[in-house]
């Protein structure tokens, strides 16, 4: 197979294209290094890299020649970012998914679209379900819901086999700790090796479904693979455990870096919400999705992972 991964020098992006290699398929990256970087994807150099931008109609055109897949990760990730530049982001996620869309329907492809547990914004009952009217909170989470929209219609429209994923909180090793839009669980590790203190945004007992990164890319792989009941669909993609709170993530990563952080508590981010928390069955039950890594576990890899990289202190 053929496939195409945008935002492949990115923390997703990177990790699927080298599960794509390992299962023997050819495989074109596309990314402008906005946010990725090429060392993301020095583990696998079979990948032909694309430098382009997902707003050229052309340079999308011509990165998914001869694809079979199209994985579209590629985005202006991050609600707070949004909500600074929300043209930016609506540039780079909206016109940009109607550009993999139009190039799905050139090359006959199908699409695995990387949406977000953003579009429920602040929901009133959980755990969160697909049948659910959305409430986004953030021109980010505005974005992914209106990608997932234009798969759908590309679906009814025109054919194009096309499935939308709400990631939950995707963590694991390589993603970025270092920007200012970075998230928790990369920010914890480095503070935590470093010495450094964590800053928590409010009080901390809000909650994620953290997935962890294996389990992500496993959902695109079957997403790829499913049949057409689940084509114009969007699928929770959660890690299948209960939510974890932020004070309890950054307990277990001290733990796990023998560290004794002093968190520095700051406002509540705007956009942000309470609680996430996935109802995953009809991933289960349209792609055969079952998510394997426990938080504890993936917790552990990453924590390896980042003190190998980073880290002044043992990992474990
Ligand atoms: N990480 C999470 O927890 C999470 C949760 C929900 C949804 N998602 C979605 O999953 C996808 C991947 O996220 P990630 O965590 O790997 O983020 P990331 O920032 O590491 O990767 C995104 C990649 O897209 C690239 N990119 C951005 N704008 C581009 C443009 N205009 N043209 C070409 N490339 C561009 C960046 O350079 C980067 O490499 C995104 O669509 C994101 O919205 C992620």
């Amino acid at each position: 197979m053929r496939c195409l991964v945008t935002g492949a020098a990115g923390f997703i992006g990177s990790h699927l294209c080298g599960r794509l290699v390992a299962e023997g398929d050819e495989v074109v990256g596309f990314d402008n290094l906005s946010e990725g970087a090429k060392e993301n994807l020095a583990g696998s150099p079979e990948v032909d890299l694309v430098e382009g931008d997902l707003r050229n109609e052309e340079e999308v055109a011509s990165a998914a020649a001869g694809c079979d897949v199209l994985f579209h990760q590629a985005a202006v990730r991050s609600v707070p970012r949004s909500m600074e530049m929300p043209g930016l982001t609506t540039d780079a996620n909206v016109r940009g998914t109607l550009n993999v869309l139009l190039a799905a329907k050139q090359e006959s492809a199908r699409v695995v679209f990387a949406s977000s547990s953003s579009v429920y914004g602040d929901a009133e009952s959980f755990p969160l379900r697909e049948d659910m009217v959305p409430l986004p909170r953030s021109p980010y989470a505005a974005s992914k819901l209106t990608g997932e929209i234009y798969c759908a219609t590309w679906w009814r429209a025109f054919n194009v086999p096309a499935i939308s994923l709400r990631y939950f909180n995707v963590y694991g090793p390589r993603q970025d700790p270092a920007n200012e839009y970075a998230t928790v669980v990369p920010r914890f590790i480095l503070a935590c090796l470093n010495g450094d203190r964590p800053i928590v945004h409010g009080d901390g007992e809000q909650a994620r479904d953290f997935t962890y990164i294996d389990d992500t890319v496993e959902a695109n792989v079957l997403a790829a693979r499913a049949g057409q009941e689940a084509f114009g669909r969007a699928l929770n993609v959660g890690g299948g455990r209960q939510p974890t709170s932020i004070n309890a993530i950054l307990a277990k990563i001290a733990d796990l870096t023998s560290a004794t952080p002093k968190p520095e508590h700051t406002d509540e981010r705007p956009g942000d919400v309470r609680l996430t928390e996935a109802d995953i069955s009809m991933a289960t039950s349209y792609i055969g999705y079952r998510p394997k890594v426990s938080v504890d576990e993936g917790l552990d890899r990453t924590v390896m992972w980042f003190g190998d990289h980073f880290g002044t202190k043992e990992a474990g």
